[in-house]
C-alpha cells in the first residue's frame, strides 16, 4: 500500500492529462478497496479530484456513501457524532468523495456553532453581574470567530479557477483555523470561570454538538495530512518565497530606510495626525490586503486598544519597546475575564507590531492582567516589550511570530494555545506573590490534532530584579496535549532545577503532552533534577527537536519575509 500511495502522490499537485486518465479507471476499483481502511482513505482524498471527475453524473449507492462517512470519521475522536451529523446532512447529495464530505462536516459544524451562538446571545445573566456578562459577551464573539473560520476553510474548499487540489500550505491553513476555532470554544467556557447562576453548565450543553462536531472536522484535515507525511510527501519542505501582495512594498521601505512610512502618525502631543492609538487604529481599512502602517511617537498611551477582526495587515512601530507603550490595568479580581483585560487586543490577521511595548499595570494581587493578547493569524512581533505580572502575554490562537521581544511577568507569562516561536526574546521572571510560583509558559493545546504549541528558540531567561524570590519554572501544562519545546536557549539560575511544574498539585500531567528540552546552556540548564514526565523529554534529538522550528511550527517561511522581519527557519 505504501508504495501505491507514493504513486498516488507523484500525480499529486499537478495531475496532468495522461496520468489523469490512468488514475481514473485505477481510482475507482482502488477506493473500494481502500475504503476499509481509514488511513488508506486518506489518500483518496488526495486523488479525490480524478474521482470526482469520473464518477459526475452518477450516484452511489447508500451502502458505499455510509461506508465512505464511516471510514472518514474514524480518524476523529467522536466517530459517533460524526456519522450521524454527517449523514443527516440535509440537502446535500451525499457521494463517496471524501473531499466532499469533509465539506459536509464543515457545513455541519458550521450550523451547530450557529446555534450555539443564539443559545449564547437568550441567556440573560442577572443585572450587575459584570464578570458574567463580559463572559458572554466574550463568548458571543469567540464562536463568532470560530464560525468565520470554518467560513475561511469552506471558502478554501471551493474550487477556484485553475486550483485542482490542495497544496500542502492549503492543508496547514486549514489545520491552523479549525484548531483555532477549537481553542475559541475552550475559551469561552474558561470565561465562566468565577461566575455563578449554572452559566458553565448551560453553555457546554448549547455547545456540546459543535465542540464535536468542530473537532471532527478538524480531525479529518489532520488525518489526511498525516497520511501524506507518513508517506514522506516532503511537506514542510516546500519553501515558498513571498509571491506578492501588499505588505510587499513594506519590505522594500524597511530595507532602504530602516521604517516604513506611515499612513497615519500618533502623538500624545499633538504633532501627529491623531493623539491616541485607538483614533489612528480606527482608520485602518477593513478587510485591506495592503499593509496600513501606524507611526506611533514615544509617549505613554493608556487606552485600550483593539485590532478588530476585519482589519487586517495593520503594521504598527514606535520609537522603541521603552519609549513607545501603551498602558492598561484591566484585569480578573476587577472582574474582567481574562480574555478582555488585555490592553492591546490584535484580532485581524498579518498584524505586525515593532519597536514599541505593551504593559498592564495592575499588579500582582489583580491576578490574570494581559498586557497583549493575539488572535491574530501570521502575526509579527519584532523588537516589542511586554510587561505585566500573571498572565502576561496571551498567544491566544493561530500562528504568531515574535523575535528580539522582551516579557517580563509572573504567573504563566506567556500562556494560550496559538503555534507560536519566540526566537532571540529575553525573557524576565519578575518577583510574584510570596505563595506563587513563577511559570515562563503555559500552553492550553487541547485536541490532540491541534497544530499549536509553543516554541522557545536561542532565548534568554533571567531573572529581572536581583529579589525574585518565589521558585521560578520553564512551564506548566495547562491541558491534556500542552506543548512547549525549549531549545538553544539559556536557561539562567532563575530557573529551578525541576524545570517544570505540573497544573495540579501533587499530580502528574497525563502522558499525552508533548514537552522537551534541546541544546540549552546556561546555570538554569542542567537536566540532573528535571521532572520525569513521560511527556517531557529532557534531552530530545534532533528529529524531534526538527518539529518545532519555524517552519515546521508556524510555516514561518510563507509569510514572515514579507514583513522584513529577520528569522531563522530551523535549527541552524
Ligand atoms: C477504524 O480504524 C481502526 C484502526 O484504526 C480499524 O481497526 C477499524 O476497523 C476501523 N473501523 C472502520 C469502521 O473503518
Ligand atoms: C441533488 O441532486 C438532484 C438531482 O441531481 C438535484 O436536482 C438537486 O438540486 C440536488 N440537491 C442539492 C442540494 O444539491
Ligand atoms: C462566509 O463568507 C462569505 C464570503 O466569503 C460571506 O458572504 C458569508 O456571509 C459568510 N458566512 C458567514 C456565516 O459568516
Ligand atoms: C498553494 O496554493 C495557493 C493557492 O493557489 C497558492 O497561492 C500558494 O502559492 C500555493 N503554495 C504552495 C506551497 O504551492
Ligand atoms: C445536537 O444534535 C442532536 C442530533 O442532531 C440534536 O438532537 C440536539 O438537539 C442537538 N443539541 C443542541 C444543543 O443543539
Ligand atoms: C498606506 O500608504 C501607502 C503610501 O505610503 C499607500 O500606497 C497605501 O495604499 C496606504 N495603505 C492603505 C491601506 O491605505
Amino acid at each position: 500500500m505504501a508504495m501505491d500511495a507514493i504513486e498516488f502522490f507523484k500525480g499529486y499537485g499537478r495531475v496532468n492529462e495522461t496520468v489523469d486518465k490512468r488514475l481514473r479507471s485505477a481510482t475507482r476499483r482502488r477506493l473500494i478497496l481502500v475504503v476499509a481502511s481509514a488511513a488508506a482513505l486518506l489518500l483518496v482524498f488526495l486523488v479525490a479530484v480524478p474521482i470526482a471527475v469520473s464518477k459526475r453524473g452518477r450516484s452511489p449507492s447508500p451502502e458505499s456513501v455510509a461506508d465512505s462517512i464511516r471510514a472518514m470519521c474514524n480518524v476523529t475522536r467522536y466517530p459517533a457524532s460524526c456519522f450521524s451529523s454527517v449523514s443527516a446532512a440535509n440537502g446535500a447529495n451525499l457521494t463517496t468523495d471524501p473531499e466532499e464530505l469533509f465539506g459536509v462536516s464543515l457545513a455541519v459544524a458550521m450550523d451547530a456553532l450557529a446555534a450555539a451562538s443564539a443559545a449564547a446571545s437568550e441567556f440573560a445573566p442577572p443585572s450587575k453581574d459584570r464578570r458574567l456578562a463580559a463572559a458572554l459577551r466574550d463568548c458571543r464573539e469567540l464562536l463568532g470567530g470560530a464560525i468565520d473560520r470554518i467560513n475561511d476553510s469552506i471558502a478554501l474548499m471551493r474550487p477556484a479557477a485553475g486550483e485542482a487540489t490542495l497544496n500542502a500550505s492549503e492543508i496547514e491553513d486549514l489545520r491552523t483555523w479549525l484548531s483555532a476555532a477549537v481553542t475559541n470554544q475552550d475559551t469561552c467556557l474558561e470565561g465562566f470561570e468565577g461566575t455563578t447562576g449554572g452559566f458553565l453548565g448551560k453553555m457546554e450543553a448549547a455547545m456540546a454538538n459543535a465542540t464535536e462536531y468542530t473537532s471532527n472536522s478538524l480531525a479529518i484535515a489532520t488525518g489526511i495530512l498525516g497520511a501524506m507525511e507518513k508517506s514522506r510527501f516532503p511537506l514542510h519542505r516546500r519553501r515558498l518565497l513571498y509571491a506578492g501582495g501588499g505588505r510587499e512594498w513594506m519590505r522594500r521601505a524597511l530595507q532602504e530606510k530602516g521604517k516604513p512610512k506611515p499612513n497615519v502618525t500618533v502623538a500624545a502631543d499633538g504633532s501627529g495626525q491623531v493623539r491616541s492609538i485607538k483614533e489612528a487604529v480606527d482608520l485602518a481599512p477593513r478587510r485591506s490586503e495592503e499593509a496600513f502602517v501606524i507611526y506611533i511617537k514615544a509617549g505613554v498611551y493608556k487606552e485600550q486598544v483593539v485590532v478588530g477582526k476585519d482589519q487586517w495587515n495593520v503594521v504598527m512601530f514606535g520609537d522603541g519597546m521603552d519609549k513607545t507603550v501603551v498602558e492598561g490595568n484591566l484585569n480578573f479580581v476587577g472582574g474582567t475575564p481574562t480574555f478582555s483585560t488585555a490592553t492591546f487586543i490584535a484580532e485581524g490577521k498579518g498584524f505586525v507590531a515593532m519597536t514599541m511595548g505593551f504593559k498592564n499595570s495592575a499588579g500582582p494581587e489583580k491576578h490574570q492582567a494581559v498586557a497583549l493578547r493575539s488572535s491574530s493569524d501570521r502575526s509579527v512581533f519584532f523588537r516589542c516589550g511586554f510587561d505585566s505580572f500573571q498572565g502576561s502575554l496571551y498567544a491566544h490562537s493561530l500562528r504568531q511570530f515574535y523575535r528580539e521581544c522582551h516579557i517580563a511577568g509572573t504567573v504563566d507569562i506567556i500562556f494560550g494555545n496559538a503555534a507560536a516561536t519566540f526566537q532571540a526574546c529575553l525573557i524576565r521572571p519578575k518577583q510574584a506573590l510570596l505563595h506563587q510560583e513563577n511559570t515562563v509558559t503555559a500552553q492550553g493545546k487541547s485536541d490532540p490534532n491541534q497544530n499549536t504549541g509553543f516554541a522557545l528558540q536561542a532565548c534568554s531567561i533571567q531573572r529581572l530584579d536581583s529579589d525574585v524570590t518565589v521558585p521560578s519554572y520553564l512551564g506548566r501544562p495547562r491541558k491534556d496535549y500542552s506543548t512547549t519545546v525549549v531549545m538553544q536557549s539559556e536557561i539562567g539560575s532563575v530557573i529551578d532545577p525541576a524545570g517544570w511544574l505540573s497544573w495540579v498539585v501533587g499530580e502528574e500531567p497525563p502522558n499525552t503532552i508533548k514537552y522537551g528540552e534541546y541544546q540549552n546552556n546556561g546555570a538554569g540548564s542542567s537536566v540532573a533534577g528535571r521532572v520525569h514526565w513521560p511527556g517531557y523529554s529532557p534531552a530530545m534529538s534532533e528529529a524531534e527537536a526538527n518539529r518545532y522550528t519555524v517552519e515546521a511550527l508556524i510555516s514561518g517561511g510563507d509569510w514572515i519575509p514579507a514583513t522584513g522581519v529577520q528569522f531563522q527557519s530551523n535549527l541552524g
